[in-house]
C-alpha cells in the first residue's frame, strides 16, 4: 500500500515536471544562489532563471497551516495535495504555523524537499503582541506615544519571532469614522495624520533596523483599500468613497508605511467604487506600485479573490486569478485561483508573463530582505523560544502602554483618584474579575485568561474592597471564531449587586464589552452597555451615586446616560496582559492618566458616522429656524470629541504665538505655552489644528496637523512649537496630486479637537 502510495506520488510528481517549462532543470541549493552574487545578474535573477513557470507561480501561493509538520506526512485529503505542493516548490508561504520546531519542520520539508529549495515566508497576524498581549491598537494609540507604540511593535516581533514567525499582518491603517465597525479595534482611529505617525511607529517597531536580523519581521499595512469605510459600519459591506476621501483620508497612512519601507502590503475583501479591491488595478498598480513606487508585494485578503466571485466581479476561480494578477495582486491567500488556473492562463495569453515574473521577483525579494536565503531556520531557536515568552521586560514595557492607554473621560468632584485607604468600597461588574475579555481580539501566539484582572490588579496594591459580579455579561463560552452571545435574560446577581452597592461608601462598577464584541466580523447596530449592564448601573445609580464607571471596549461607546449620572468614567479598552496592573493603579492615582481618545464618542449611534475633521457644510448654523446642517432630535456635538481625555492635575494653556516665515523659509511657527497648574505632575497631549479657510475643494472645519506629549511637574510650564509647510498645509486634489495654495489658514491649539479659539495667519 505504501509503495503503491510512493509510486503514485512520483508519477504525479512527474507529470507537475512535465508540465514544467523549466529554463534549467538543474537543483540549485542556498549556497549557489550565494556564489551568483558575484556575477552582474542578481541573487533573485538568477534564481529566476532556474524556475519554472509553475514554480513561480508557487511563489505566488499561500496556505494556512494544513499540517503539522512535526508529525508524519498527510495521507490523504487536502492537506496531501497541499503537502506534495509544498514539496514541488509551490508553495510560497503559510500563515497560522508557530512555534520553533512546527516551523522549522515545515521550511525542512521547502528547503530540503523542493527542487529550487526556495524557503517559505511565515505570517500571522502579530496584531497587539504575541505572547505578552499589549492593549488593543485602538486604545494603544489613545496613548499618543509614538516611542512607546514602535516599543510595543518591537517587543511583539522578538516574541514572534522567536516563535518562527517573519511576517506579521499588520499595521492595519485603515481609516474608520464609524465605531459600529468591529475592526476600529485594531486600527489608529479616525485622523489621518495621527494615523499616519502610528502606521510609521509599528512599520518601524515590527521591521527594526536590520530586517535580517533574527528578530525582526515583516510588517503588512492592510487593508488597502478602504475597509474602514464599510457603509454602516457592517463588516464586508460596500464602500464607495469620493476622491476627497480616498486621496486625502484613506491613502495617506498607506504611503507612509510605504515611506518607512514596508515589505509588503495586504488587499481587502470590500468593493471601492465599484471595483473589488483585490482585483483592483488603479489601487495597487497605478497608486502603490507605480506612482509610490512600492518595492515590494501584495498579498491578498483572506480568500478576498474568490470572493470577487460573489462580488459579481469575476466569474469562476480562473477569471479570479486572472483579475486579481493583472491588478497586482502578487499572492493569494487562501482562494487557490492562482495555483489552479495561472499557468493556464498564462499560456493562454490571458495574464502577461510579465506580471508572474514580477510578482515572483517581489516575493523573492521580501524573501532575501528577510534573510531567508542565507538561513531559512533562523527564526527557529526552541532555546530563544523558551527564555523569550512572557519576560519580564515585555511585561514591564505592556505594563506602561495599557496605563499611558487609558482615558479619563469624566471626573466631577475630583472623585477620582481613590484614596489606598478606601473604606466601604463596591466593586461591581463582571468584567472586574474577567482574565480573558482584556486580552481582546487578536490574540492567537497567547494563552487564554492570561491578563491580571481588575480585582487581581486592586489585591495587589491592597486596595480593600467587597466584590459581587452581578449578572454574567455573556452566554456560555466564547472564541475568536463564534458569535458572542449576550446575556439579556439571567439576573442572577443582580440584586447582590445593588445590595452590596447600597451598603458602600463608593461603587467601583466595571462595564463595556466583551473583548470578543470588537475585531473582525464583529459589527454592533447599538453602542451602549451591552447586556442587562444598563440596568444594573441605573440600580445602583438609585442607590449609591458615588460611582466610578471603569468601561472596557475595543471601539466608542455610548456612553450618553452614565455622562449625565456617573461623577468618573474611566476608559479601559481591551489593555491586554497587564490589564488590571494599569487600571488599578490609575484608580488609586499611582499613575495619573495622559490617554486622549483617538476616535469620537458619540451621543447616539445616529450621529455615526461622526468625526472632528467634517467638511465644511454650506449651512453650518446654528440658526433659529430648521434650515442648518443638525439633528431636531440630538445635538451636534458628539459625547467626548476626538482627542479628548482628562488628567488628574490640571493644564494652562497661553501665549500662542505665530510667527509666519514662510515667506523666507516655508515655515510658519506655532508656539504655546503650557502649565502644569495642579498640584501632581502629569503628561498633556497638546494638539495642534489648521483650517484652510477658502482652497479649490472643500477642507474640514479642523484638521490636526501636529502634537506633542509633554511630561510635566506640577507648577511646572514649557513652551511648546509646531512648525507649519506646505506638508501639513497642502492636500490632495481630486487627481490625487499634493497641492499647495496660498491663503488664509487658522490655527488651534490645545487639549482636544473641540477648541474655539484660533489665531489666524496669511500666505501670499
Ligand atoms: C483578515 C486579515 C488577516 C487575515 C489572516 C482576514 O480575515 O481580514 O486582516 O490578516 O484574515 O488571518
Amino acid at each position: 500500500m505504501l509503495k503503491l502510495k510512493i509510486v503514485m506520488y512520483m508519477i504525479l510528481v512527474g507529470l507537475l515536471c512535465l508540465t514544467c517549462t523549466p529554463k534549467d532543470t538543474g537543483s540549485i541549493k542556498k549556497t549557489d544562489v550565494a556564489k551568483d552574487t558575484k556575477t552582474k545578474l542578481s541573487k533573485i535573477d538568477m534564481l529566476m532563471s532556474k524556475m519554472t513557470l509553475e514554480e513561480k507561480i508557487g511563489q505566488m501561493n499561500q496556505y494556512n497551516g494544513f499540517w503539522d509538520a512535526t508529525g508524519p506526512a498527510p495521507e490523504g485529503g487536502d492537506s496531501r495535495w497541499k503537502y506534495d505542493h509544498l514539496k514541488s516548490g509551490l508553495v510560497g508561504s503559510v500563515l497560522n504555523v508557530t512555534g520553533a520546531e512546527a516551523v522549522r519542520a515545515m521550511q525542512k520539508e521547502a528547503v530540503e524537499g523542493s527542487r529550487l529549495g526556495i524557503p517559505l515566508i511565515f505570517g500571522l497576524d502579530v496584531i497587539h503582541g504575541h505572547k505578552t498581549l499589549t492593549p488593543v491598537p485602538l486604545a494603544e494609540t489613545a496613548s499618543w506615544d509614538l516611542e512607546a507604540i514602535e516599543l510595543s511593535a518591537r517587543n511583539a516581533a522578538i516574541e514572534a519571532s522567536s516563535r518562527g514567525i517573519n511576517w506579521t499582518f499588520a499595521p492595519m491603517v485603515d481609516i474608520s469614522r464609524d465605531a459600529r465597525w468591529g475592526r476600529v479595534m485594531e486600527g489608529a482611529g479616525e485622523d489621518t495624520y495621527l494615523g499616519c505617525q502610528i502606521a510609521r511607529a509599528r512599520v518601524k517597531g515590527f521591521q527594526g533596523k536590520d530586517l535580517k536580523a533574527n528578530n525582526t519581521i515583516a510588517a503588512c499595512a492592510k487593508h488597502f483599500a478602504g475597509y474602514g469605510f464599510a457603509e454602516a459600519g457592517m463588516d464586508y459591506n460596500t464602500v464607495d468613497v469620493g476622491t476627497s476621501t480616498l486621496y486625502n483620508v484613506i491613502l495617506p497612512p498607506f504611503k507612509a508605511c510605504v515611506d518607512e519601507g514596508v515589505l509588503t502590503v495586504m488587499n481587502s475583501f470590500n468593493i471601492l467604487n465599484g471595483v473589488p479591491a483585490t482585483g483592483d488595478k488603479f489601487l495597487q498598480r497605478e497608486v502603490l506600485k507605480d506612482r509610490w513606487d512600492f518595492q515590494g508585494f501584495v498579498i491578498s485578503d483572506w480568500g478576498s479573490g474568490k470572493e470577487m466571485i460573489d462580488h459579481g466581479f469575476a466569474k469562476d476561480l480562473k477569471d479570479v486569478a486572472i483579475i486579481a494578477t493583472n491588478a497586482g495582486s502578487d499572492m493569494d491567500m487562501e482562494s487557490y485561483g492562482n495555483i489552479r488556473h495561472l499557468k493556464e492562463a498564462v499560456e493562454e495569453g490571458k495574464v502577461d508573463v510579465k506580471y508572474i515574473d514580477d510578482a515572483c521577483r517581489r516575493i523573492l525579494q521580501a524573501k532575501e530582505d528577510l534573510g531567508l536565503f542565507d538561513d531559512p531556520y533562523k527564526y527557529c531557536n526552541v532555546k530563544r523560544e523558551k527564555e523569550l515568552l512572557y519576560n519580564d521586560k515585555h511585561m514591564e514595557d505592556a505594563l506602561n502602554l495599557a496605563k499611558k492607554s487609558i482615558v479619563l473621560l469624566k471626573n466631577e468632584n475630583s472623585i477620582l483618584p481613590l484614596s489606598k485607604k478606601e473604606k466601604d468600597l463596591a466593586v461591581i461588574g463582571v468584567l472586574a474579575g474577567e482574565k480573558n475579555s482584556p486580552l481582546g481580539n487578536w490574540r492567537m501566539g497567547s494563552d487564554d485568561n492570561s491578563a491580571i484582572s481588575v480585582l487581581e490588579g486592586l489585591k495587589e496594591i491592597g486596595l480593600k474592597h467587597k466584590y459581587e459580579k452581578g449578572p454574567d455579561l455573556i452566554k456560555g463560552n466564547t472564541s475568536f471564531i463564534h458569535e458572542v452571545k449576550i446575556n439579556e435574560t439571567d439576573r442572577t446577581g443582580f440584586k447582590e449587586a445593588v445590595k452590596l452597592a447600597k451598603k458602600s461608601k463608593k461603587v467601583v462598577l466595571v462595564m463595556g464589552e466583551h473583548g470578543y464584541q470588537s475585531g473582525e466580523g464583529r459589527s454592533r447596530a447599538k453602542l451602549g452597555l451591552p447586556g442587562l449592564q444598563q440596568e444594573l448601573l441605573e440600580a445602583i445609580h438609585e442607590v449609591n451615586p458615588n460611582i466610578v464607571l471603569v468601561t472596557m471596549s475595543g471601539r466608542p461607546l455610548v456612553l450618553t446616560w452614565a455622562d449625565e449620572n456617573i461623577p468618573a468614567i474611566l476608559h479601559a479598552w481591551q489593555l491586554g496582559t497587564q490589564s488590571g496592573h494599569a487600571i488599578a493603579a490609575a484608580l488609586v492615582g499611582d499613575y495619573n492618566p495622559s490617554g486622549k481618545i483617538p476616535m469620537t464618542f458619540p451621543r447616539s449611534v445616529g450621529q455615526v458616522p461622526i468625526y472632528y475633521n467634517h467638511m465644511s457644510s454650506g449651512r453650518p448654523g446654528p440658526i433659529d429656524l430648521v434650515f442648518w446642517r443638525h439633528y431636531t432630535d440630538e445635538v451636534n456635538a458628539p459625547l467626548y470629541p476626538f482627542g479628548h481625555g482628562l488628567s488628574y492635575t490640571d493644564f494652562e494653556y497661553s501665549d500662542v504665538t505665530v510667527t509666519n516665515n514662510f515667506a523666507t523659509t516655508g515655515k510658519v511657527d506655532v508656539s504655546v505655552q503650557l502649565k502644569n497648574t495642579g498640584s501632581v505632575k502629569g503628561k498633556e497631549v497638546v494638539q495642534l489644528y489648521i483650517r484652510d479657510l477658502v482652497a479649490s475643494t472643500v477642507r474640514p472645519i479642523k484638521e490636526l496637523k501636529g502634537f506633542e506629549l509633554v511630561p510635566l511637574e506640577a507648577g511646572e510650564s514649557k513652551t511648546i512649537t509646531f512648525d507649519l509647510t506646505k506638508e501639513e498645509l497642502g492636500f490632495f486634489d481630486p487627481q490625487g496630486k499634493f497641492i499647495f495654495e496660498a491663503g488664509e489658514f487658522h490655527v488651534f491649539i490645545g487639549g482636544s479637537s473641540d477648541l474655539k479659539e484660533f489665531k489666524k495667519f496669511e500666505i501670499q
